[in-house]
């Protein structure tokens, strides 16, 4: 697989199939991705990978949380609370398109909520990964961790693999603290799902939309 087919074969998916992912594989993956570039080559990143029990035992604390009501403060915003145009609509699209296809009415509340609480059991993957930096790093870091995260979520289309990204797990920075044994120096930023995904599965079917060339980039000099 081309660099370009990865790129063109990776979104995100949203139901994975009950298969595991052999750790040799998982190895081979962040050892290439490794050789990400960062800033001053801080490679500010560290990788929490979990799977099996450790993956059901977190599943289920969160699950109980979420059924006794139990809401934990998020460390950090993971938009900015007004969001701008065109920001806020293309963020409304792919989620209209998204509930559309699975067919939650925009009045279902409790079917969104749901559908949102899917990303606390990783779509169902076999495996998640958690993307943890010191908490003294600037905004130039957590651009590199998310260079770190797309070799991770590329490389894994040339193993016949899918990811989703999920800031969702922001939501749980006590939980994943306590489950992953952060220290107070560290900042849970992004989980990933990672596994196999479900041909079968509608939710896979969304295609989200990008702006045009035209929209995103000022030519100078030419
Ligand atoms: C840093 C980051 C965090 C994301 N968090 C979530 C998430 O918590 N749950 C989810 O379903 N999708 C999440 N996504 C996926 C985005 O919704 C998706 O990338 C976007 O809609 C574009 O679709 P595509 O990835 O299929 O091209 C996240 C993406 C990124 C880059």
């Amino acid at each position: 697989m081309n660099v370009s087919d990865a790129i063109k074969s990776r979104m995100t998916v949203r139901q994975f199939l009950d298969k595991p992912v052999p750790l040799e594989t998982l190895r081979e993956i962040l050892e290439i991705s490794k050789r990400a570039p960062s800033g001053g080559n801080l490679q500010p990143w560290t990788v929490h990978v979990v799977t099996g029990e450790a993956l059901k035992s977190l599943i289920r604390d969160v699950e109980d949380k979420l059924k006794r009501g139990v809401n934990e403060e998020p460390e950090y915003n993971v938009y900015p609370p007004d969001l701008i145009e065109p920001y806020r609509t293309r963020r409304r699209i792919v989620g209209q398109q998204l509930y559309d296809l699975i067919g939650v009415p925009r009045s279902d509340t409790p079917g969104k909520l749901k559908q949102l609480a899917r990303n606390f059991r990783f779509f169902d993957a076999p495996v998640g990964l958690f993307f943890v930096l010191h908490r003294q790093m600037e905004i130039g870091q957590y651009a590199d961790v998310g260079m770190f995260m797309e070799n991770i979520m590329l490389l894994a289309r040339e193993y016949g693999l899918d990811t989703c990204p999920q800031e969702a797990w922001a939501r749980w920075p006590q939980t994943l603290k306590s489950h992953l044994s952060l220290s107070d120096d560290e900042i849970l930023f992004c989980g990933m799902a990672l596994g196999y995904r479900d041909e079968e599965a509608v939710i896979n079917e969304l295609v989200s939309e990008r702006e045009s060339f035209e929209n995103f980039v000022t030519l100078h000099g030419f």
